[in-house]
């Protein structure tokens, strides 16, 4: 279109799964297609937004007037958005990043064993990308972040608002069919602090072009 209401403003967005290395061929990672991650980048980009996408491993194409930063890990991932979040105007978490990634990468493809029915592999914890860049004491962003939740979604999803401090959380019921992970479709409660508003489910790209315009409200009503 030639309006271009998102003019001047600048939007990160992190998108699709992490892949954390077991060994030098083999991985922890999850089923996320990125699909909502890059229909949001589109929605805000075809608006005139300046567009940062930190996309983990996904087969998707880049929508256009859209800057793409591909990453595997979640270290990466954190390590490239927190680089770009405090010259954002609003920073948005859609990936699914890997909760924990192994304590020591294996520099050799491990072996099976003829002595052990069992492998034990040993996590850590990664870093929280959304609850980092909302920790920023100078150049914070306004900072959105969603939660994919099988049960008791607003419950949850209001508990993760407060507890990584964001300014908006968009609940998503992935138990349900036909939405969310690898579905062309979703449907999403989106929540802050003093309100809440229903996205009924639709395809990702029209539910991203409603869900951009809310987040643009919801950040300049809190710049004013
Ligand atoms: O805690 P949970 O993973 O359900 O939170 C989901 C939100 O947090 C999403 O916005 C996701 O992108 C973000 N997240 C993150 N870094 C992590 C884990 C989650 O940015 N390590």
């Amino acid at each position: 279109s030639t309006e271009q209401p998102f003019k001047g403003l600048k939007v990160t967005i992190t998108a699709g799964p992490t892949r954390e290395a077991i060994d030098p061929v083999r991985f922890i990672s999850n089923h996320s297609s990125g699909k909502m991650g890059f229909a949001l980048a589109r929605a805000f980009a075809e608006q005139g937004a300046q567009v940062s996408l930190v996309a983990g491993p996904v087969n998707l194409a880049t929508p256009q007037n859209v800057r793409r930063y591909d990453v595997e890990s979640a270290q990466q991932m954190h390590d490239v958005t927190l680089s770009l979040a405090p010259q954002q105007d609003i920073v948005i978490g859609c990936a699914a990043v890997a909760d924990y990634r192994m304590q020591t990468v294996a520099e050799q493809k491990l072996k099976k064993t003829d002595d052990s029915e069992q492998l034990v592999l040993t996590l850590v914890k990664n870093p929280d990308i959304i609850a980092a860049v909302a920790a920023l004491s100078a150049q914070r962003p306004f900072v959105v972040g969603f939660a994919a939740e099988t049960q008791a979604v607003l419950d949850y999803a209001a508990q993760k608002l407060q507890r990584k401090n964001l300014d908006m959380i968009c609940a998503n019921d992935v138990a349900l069919q036909g939405q969310g992970f690898n579905s062309e479709h979703n449907a999403l409660t989106v929540l802050w602090k003093g309100g809440q508003q229903q996205l009924p489910l639709s395809d990702k790209y029209s539910l991203s072009q409603k869900l951009a315009a809310l987040i643009v409200q919801q950040y300049r009503a809190s710049q004013s």
